[in-house]
Order: C-alpha cells, then structure tokens, then sequence
C-alpha cells in the first residue's frame, strides 16, 4: 500500500485492488493523473474535494485517513473510503458493473469451491468476465 499525505489528508493506494473503473482520473485530473509521477498529487486539490472522490470508488483500491491536526470536518472524514470506515447496519452492497466485476462492499468472507477461506475483506471486486490472471478477483482485463 503507497501512501500520499499533507498536513489534511492521508491517501492510500492498493494498486492490486484496482480495476480501472477511472472515477478517480475522470472527476479529479488535477489529483488523479496516471501520465503523472506519482500519479497522486495530494496537494492538487483541496482535500474535501479528494475525499468526495474517493467515497465513490468502487473496489477499495483508493482510501484516506485524517492526520492528526488535520482541518477537514470530521465527519467528512468518515464515508465509505475512509481508512476506518465501517457499516454501521452490517449491510453489504452487491453491485453488478456493466462489462465489469461484481462489487461487494461490507464486511465479507469469501471461500473457494472446496470452503478453503480465500479473503476476508470490506471490499472485493469479483471478476465475471473470465479474463482475470488472477481469479476469482478483477484485475481490470475485462476492459
Ligand atoms: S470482470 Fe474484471 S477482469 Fe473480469
């Protein structure tokens, strides 16, 4: 896991989480720029605007944290991207990504065919498209 931190934000990057859904280049360049390096500019925007960004990322591969001292209201600091985020209701979101994986946000527990835990995880994306290197989890080759 990378980190990129300022004196508001810290955000983490799980690369092998990542399946290039592009939410993040596309609502926030200024930040989020792969023909940059590093690809995260943590200063390119103000960190409210960065947290609005990663609360929608889908398969966990982005997160964030406030540092201690940090000036962004709390509460922005606690959505579904957030480092420590947890639901509440123990509610768990299956969604199907059209050409894409099958998210599955919430604490979850998934096991192989033969019951042998695989993962253990708030977020997994699941590849259903047959073209993953590493099965049963998207890497992004369904693009
Ligand atoms: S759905 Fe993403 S690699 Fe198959």
């Amino acid at each position: 896991m990378r980190t990129y931190r300022n004196q508001d934000l810290i955000v983490y990057w799980k690369p092998e989480k990542c399946i290039h859904v592009g939410y993040c280049i596309r609502n926030l360049p200024s930040v989020f720029n792969v023909k940059k390096r590093p690809w995260i500019d943590i200063n390119g925007a103000p960190p409210e605007e960065i947290i609005k960004v990663i609360d929608i990322c889908p398969s966990g591969a982005l997160l964030y944290s406030l540092p201690e001292g940090s000036r962004v209201d709390p509460d922005l600091g606690k959505g579904p991207g957030s480092l420590h985020y947890h639901c509440e209701d123990l509610q768990v979101e299956v969604r199907l990504l059209k050409d894409g994986p099958i998210l599955i946000k919430g604490p979850s527990v998934l096991f192989d065919e033969s019951g042998a835990l695989l993962k253990t995880d708030d977020n997994l994306c699941l590849c259903r498209c047959g073209k993953s290197k590493n099965p049963p989890f998207c890497d992004g080759s369904h693009r």
